[in-house]
């Protein structure tokens, strides 16, 4: 588990990096190819997501919380799910404050992919497939730590403890005994999270309920191509 501003202090070369932000952007970008989004292109900028418009991109952009002006939709996953923007066969732009700058900071491991709870079974089926060490990138928050990132990383490690040394890194340790700690009511627990009280107080705060259930969609984002796209390969 690494926070994107270590990333620079290591090799990712030879390495999957599994990119998390689980409130909200990894867990809205599976939602969204789940609900039929055929592609995502990540950007760093919102003037780059807002161009993407004109190609017949759908927008997504989210800073601070908060949808951004000019946009279709913001970062939470209903946004894919409630119908009042049809998505389904789309290709989406999207920019959110952490979780698409994270992507963007990875992009020299082997293999890049999305995780969250809602895909956590087919995450750690992937990387058994692989047989490569794996580097979960917790965006967090403006280069903070925080808890759900950290709990995602824990909960993978829990589930591949049979097919990797998850006592390699002091951090997956403290990842796996976070989880651990968390698991018997991970939506109580993220309670004191100070991006759910930060989504509470902008009233998203049924997305953090969403964003908890484990194993929802049975599918893997990867980078492949300067695009999100679900993987078809085994
Ligand atoms: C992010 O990418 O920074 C987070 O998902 C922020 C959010 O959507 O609340």
């Amino acid at each position: 588990c690494f926070s994107p501003e270590l990333l620079p202090l290591f090799d990712l070369r030879g390495r999957v990096a599994v990119i998390v932000d689980i409130l909200r952007a990894t867990s809205s970008m599976v939602t969204a190819l789940a609900a039929g989004v055929t592609h995502i292109v990540p950007c760093s900028e919102l003037a780059e997501c807002r161009a993407l418009a004109a190609q017949g991109y759908l927008t997504a952009a989210e800073r601070d919380g908060v949808q951004a002006e000019g946009v279709d939709l913001g970062n939470s996953p209903f946004g894919y799910l409630d119908g009042v923007v049809p998505v389904r066969g789309r290709g989406v732009a999207i920019t959110t404050t952490n979780g698409t700058r994270a992507l963007h900071l990875s992009l020299a491991a082997d293999a890049v992919v999305l995780g969250a709870f809602l895909n956590l079974a087919a995450v750690a089926s992937f990387l058994r497939r692989q047989n490569k060490d794996a580097v979960v990138v917790c965006a967090g928050w403006k280069g903070h730590f925080c808890l759900e990132d950290t709990l995602f990383g824990g909960a993978l490690a829990e589930r591949l403890q049979a097919d990797f040394d998850v006592t390699a890194s002091d951090a997956t340790l403290a990842a796996l005994d976070l989880w651990r700690t968390a698991q018997p009511d991970v939506a109580a627990y993220l309670l004191k999270s100070a991006h759910v009280r930060r989504l509470n107080h902008l009233e998203a705060h049924q997305d953090m309920a969403f964003c908890v259930q484990q194993d929802e969609y049975d599918i893997v984002p990867i980078w492949r191509d300067n695009q999100l796209t679900i993987n078809n390969e085994q």
